[in-house]
């Protein structure tokens, strides 16, 4: 097998919103490497460019400039005329979890649907698809609900769906922004843990933005980001 590298590497990424006066800068120069099976925290004041940071690596906005790579691929690189992929759908779908502070499930569909979708968009069966489901919703704690219509859920169990969903297609990339924050600290705990079991068991690559002091202890290394920079510091990796 060849060498691919980090899972995630970004190199002086500099993102810029609007322009002359008015214009934001973001992102400056940023740097980062994240390996495979790694979780990494990505902490910072509001406004210091965390969520921008996230959505560029997601190809949801587009950077002003830098590099990124994914296993070694180019993915975006503003020497080489921006987006490597001319299928950023497809490359979201099939190499990307994201997770949002908000679930944004789809609410006329069960939890176990709003799960299996992605897998069966992606080819499998409908069967194994609904299976996986009900194996991630047995592990994030609401199986119990796998048959309710989510819009009567509560927002940390649509929350936790809205991981299971994230996971479901075993992405070699999940990037999650404030994932816990609708979570009791218990269960925001018990997030953590099975992402961490999910990067150890398929490799994933996890970037996780959060402010919660309960949660910050537990990355091995994180990127804290003033004013667009970021700044890498060693964490206690604190074991849930
Ligand atoms: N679409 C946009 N247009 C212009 N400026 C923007 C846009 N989105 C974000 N910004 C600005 O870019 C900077 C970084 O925003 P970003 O959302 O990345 O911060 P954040 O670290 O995620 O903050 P928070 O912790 O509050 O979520 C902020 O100054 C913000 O106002
Ligand atoms: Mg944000």
């Amino acid at each position: 097998m060849s060498v691919i590298g980090p899972a995630i590497r970004i190199e002086g990424l500099t993102k810029r919103y609007g322009s002359g006066d008015t214009a934001v800068d973001a992102l400056r120069n940023v740097d980062m490497s994240i390996d495979p099976g790694e979780v990494v925290g990505l902490i910072g004041p509001s406004g210091s460019g965390k969520s921008t940071l996230l959505k560029c690596l997601g190809a949801v906005i587009e950077p002003t400039k830098g590099k990124i790579s994914l296993s070694g691929q180019p993915i975006y690189d503003s020497d080489a005329g921006g987006w490597q992929s001319r299928d950023l759908h497809a490359l979201r779908r099939d190499r990307i979890g994201f997770i949002f502070q908000a679930p944004y499930l789809i609410p006329f569909l069960n939890a176990t649907d709003n799960v299996a979708l992605l897998p069966m968009l992606a080819g499998n069966s409908n069967a194994s698809a609904r299976q996986r489901a009900g194996e991630l919703l047995q592990a994030l704690q609401v199986a119990h609900r796998a048959s309710a219509a989510v819009s009567q859920l509560s927002g940390g169990e649509q929350q936790r769906i809205a991981i299971a969903r994230a996971l479901a297609n075993q992405p070699p990339v999940i990037l999650a922004d404030e994932p816990t924050a609708p979570l009791d600290s218990e269960r925001a705990l018990n997030v953590i843990h099975i992402l961490n079991q999910m990067a150890q068991q398929y490799q994933t690559a996890i970037i996780i933005v959060t402010h919660d002091e309960k949660i910050i202890p537990t990355f091995k290394r994180l990127y804290r980001i003033v004013d667009g920079r970021t700044h890498e510091e060693a964490g206690e990796g604190r074991v849930v």
